[in-house]
């Protein structure tokens, strides 16, 4: 088991008095390579439910393994360390650095790499390659579509070759065409990399295209056997 959530909580406290439940008692396991599809109305627990996946979040109760390792008994500093060799993120905003071109964002996840310039320069022009968009390498963010924004967020988000990709709506902005390719581009590289894939949809097409749909809400996952 890769990745492995047991009876994770999580409530956002707002005040003394106010506070929103907004995980209650997920069990979620993935496996290597697995495409889990997370699914359910807004306001469910999807985005949550990633940033918890993806280290970004601290579960208020439940144990989280990754990897083998319980990420409770890591410290802080490790945390990170683990979250940007072992994960990979995509936004459905693409979140790529404005002031920066497409190659050197690509090139960010590789900075605390100890390798030298030259070669993480490489292996992100290789990534851009890998996503069809060597010729756009100098461009900036806004010199670029939507959806060629988002190839580059895809070869940010696999340029370490993760073991989990969480991407949190990614074809969201997109028309159904570009979204349908940029699945298919996400899917491939998991596929040759063995990277398993949390990705959190509104539509239900992409969730199909997943190994396993899993719904939420309220919070919660809804059982198997009432997902029709
Ligand atoms: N930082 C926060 N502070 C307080 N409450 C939050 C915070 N983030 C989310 N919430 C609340 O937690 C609940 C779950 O939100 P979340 O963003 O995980 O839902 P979602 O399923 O991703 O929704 P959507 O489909 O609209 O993206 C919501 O009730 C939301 O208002
Ligand atoms: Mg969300």
């Amino acid at each position: 088991m890769y990745v492995e959530l047991s009876a994770i909580e999580k409530v956002y406290r707002m005040s003394e008095r106010v506070e929103v439940p907004a995980l209650r008692g997920i069990d979620l396991s993935v496996e290597k390579g697995e495409f889990v599809a997370l699914v359910g109305p807004s306001g469910c627990g999807k985005t949550t439910l990633l940033s918890v996946l993806g280290l970004l979040t601290w579960p208020t109760a439940g144990t989280y393994c990754l990897d083998g390792c319980d990420t409770r008994s890591v410290s802080r500093r490790e945390q990170a360390g683990l979250r940007s060799e072992l994960i990979g993120f995509i936004f459905q905003s693409y979140n790529l650095l404005a002031r920066e071109t497409a190659w050197r964002n690509v090139m960010f996840p590789l900075t605390f790499r100890s390798q030298t310039r030259g070669t993480r320069k490489r292996t992100a022009m290789e990534a851009l390659d890998a996503v069809g968009l060597a010729d756009r390498a100098d461009h900036y963010p806004s010199q670029l579509s939507g959806g060629e924004q988002q190839r580059v967020a895809v070869a940010r988000a696999l340029v370490n070759r993760p073991r989990l990709l969480i991407a949190d709506e990614p074809t969201g902005n997109l028309d159904s065409h570009t979204g349908k390719e940029i699945l298919e581009l996400i899917i491939r590289l998991a596929g040759e990399y063995g990277t398993s894939i949390v990705m959190a949809t509104h539509d239900l097409t992409v969730a199909r295209r997943a190994g396993r749909i899993v719904s939420m809400a309220d919070g919660g996952v809804v059982p198997s056997e009432a997902n029709g």
